[in-house]
């Protein structure tokens, strides 16, 4: 008999264990410019086409795989198929990469939250921040002098995640998911009608949802809605699959992934109005168009709003609100992330969940405590992101899509496996998405973005850059995944058999 798994309470704490994950710095700060940039309103299409046929059928195979075999993605993977456990590990990876670097911006969120109180960015928030705040060094040379005003938010961040994964999925991370996520809707409604009653704001929505339909014959406006689709839902990096291992026997799974999925998708839209009034009106009281004052995430996050704060009425607490959201969005979704890896190692290792806790959390807030708080820091999070992104993610996508629709034709079995448990049934269209039109997509993504970084290098950054955090450190995931794959299991409980025996918490 295998040792009871961890469990949800109920269905009402999954969903928003997992809406607090899916919601992160992926809908503030990177889908309003993603969307203006690639189309605008036009892009709507696109991110509604890249959702329905890849972002929520994913998700369900996540749900599938977690829910069936009770596991973490390896532990999954191994008992889907003896031979396809690497992928697990490689999931993994990509959520542990993300972890270090996640962190750090959390942090940057918690210091500017203070910052707030007293505009601390003063009249030029741009030097403000990459040399005042971040000490950078600029983009010819890689320096790692330590810069102690990021570290100290940055441990803050690494203790107070490793405390909530220590008391467990549903003391922890649940208990979090409910205070938080209904906090985080209230104080991110206010800043959304707040900015909506700003002078110049219709004409930052104007610019946002102004359609540009000839974007749509240009596939680079498909691959960000596909890019930014996987991120923002947490699928395809092991979460997702994680948070289902451990619900109850009898939930409603697809029904569970639409509300998940869709509650991200307004927050998302809300997000893009949100902040495309407050650029309206900054872009009023400059006499400037939007399209010159919006930013990239960063630059959005930390400059961008930083000068509109400083320049509107009751800017402090405008200031607050707004830092506040992006500190609770990101913590929520933090935890998730780095859940992955700890229960894939709890899972492999037969060791609980504290002991997995400090090992895997302390290698990687290490890591993330060295490399992050230095003078070439921002680059190397720039680097770590896109790469991650846009190369571990969708390899890693790819590769799980033709296993398990092709290579060991499981597509059906999971559909089974859903259908018997949910009142949202899935038919032919479900194994056309997974199995064909999200594999299609992916090998265009990758074949695309690999081309264009051989080619160009990436972001006009120094190779040794770009080869050790970029390319090195998605190769040392795969090369890990591999060797742990091969690595033999601590637990019994590993096959297949073993997964009816397991009890889990109570009927939802
Ligand atoms: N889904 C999380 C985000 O959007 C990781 O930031």
């Amino acid at each position: 008999m295998e040792r009871q798994r961890e469990a949800w309470s109920g269905r009402t704490v999954f969903i928003l264990a997992a809406i607090g994950s899916a919601v992160g710095l992926g809908n503030i700060w990177r889908f309003p410019y993603v969307a203006y940039t690639n189309g605008g309103g036009a892009f709507i299409v696109p991110y509604l086409v890249a959702l329905l046929t890849a972002g929520i059928p994913f998700l369900f195979l996540d749900y599938a795989l977690g829910h069936k075999f009770r596991g973490s993605p390896p532990l999954a993977f191994r008992r889907l198929h003896k031979r396809a456990e690497a992928i697990g590990w490689w999931q993994v990876g990509i959520s542990f990469v993300i972890g270090v670097y996640y962190a750090v911006i959390v942090a940057w969120a918690i210091r500017y939250f203070f910052f707030s109180f007293n505009e601390a960015w003063g009249d030029d928030p741009g030097t403000f921040f990459s040399s005042d705040f971040l000490n950078q060094n600029g983009d010819a040379t890689v320096s790692f002098d330590f810069v102690p005003g990021v570290a100290f938010p940055l441990l803050v961040v690494w203790v107070l995640t490793l405390v909530v994964l220590a008391f467990g999925v549903q003391k922890g991370i649940g208990a979090l998911a409910r205070l938080f996520v209904p906090l985080l809707i209230v104080m991110f409604g206010i800043l959304v009608v707040r900015a909506l009653f700003l002078q110049g704001a219709s004409t930052g929505l104007d610019a946002f949802f102004q359609p540009n339909w000839s974007a749509l014959s240009d596939p680079t406006v498909w691959i960000a809605a596909y890019g930014q689709i996987f991120f923002s839902l947490s699928v395809a990096f092991g979460i997702m699959l994680t948070y289902s291992s451990y619900l109850g026997r009898k939930t409603d799974l697809t029904r569970s992934g639409l509300v998940v999925a869709f509650s991200n998708s307004s927050f998302e839209i809300l997000a893009g109005i949100g902040v495309f009034a407050t650029l309206g009106y900054m872009a009023s009281l400059s006499g400037i168009a939007v399209d010159e004052v919006v930013e990239s995430g960063i630059g959005l996050a930390f400059i961008a709003f930083p000068t509109i704060i400083s320049s509107m009425p009751g800017g402090p607490l405008f200031g607050l609100l707004f830092f506040g959201t992006l500190v609770i969005a990101g913590f929520t979704s933090m935890v998730s992330v780095l859940q992955v890896p700890v229960a894939s190692i709890a899972d492999k290792f037969g060791i609980g969940r504290v002991p997995a806790v400090l090992s895997v959390g302390g290698v990687s807030a290490a890591i993330s405590l060295l490399l992050l708080p230095t003078t070439t820091g921002l680059n190397i999070l720039d680097v770590l992101d896109s790469f991650a992104n846009n190369i571990g993610l969708v390899g890693a996508a790819l590769v799980a899509t033709v296993v398990v629709a092709w290579v060991l034709r499981r597509l059906t079995t999971l559909e089974d496996h859903l259908n018997s448990l949910s009142s949202f049934k899935l038919g032919i269209a479900w194994r056309l998405f997974i199995g064909v039109i999200t594999p299609a997509v992916l090998t265009y993504m990758l074949i695309d973005e690999t081309i264009e970084r051989i080619q160009d290098g990436y972001g006009g950054l120094p190779d040794v850059l770009v080869n050790t955090f970029g390319w090195g450190a998605q190769i040392l995931v795969i090369v890990a995944a591999v060797l742990l794959s091969f690595t033999p299991w601590r637990r019994k409980e590993v096959e297949l058999e073993h997964v009816e025996s397991v009890k889990v918490g109570e009927k939802q």
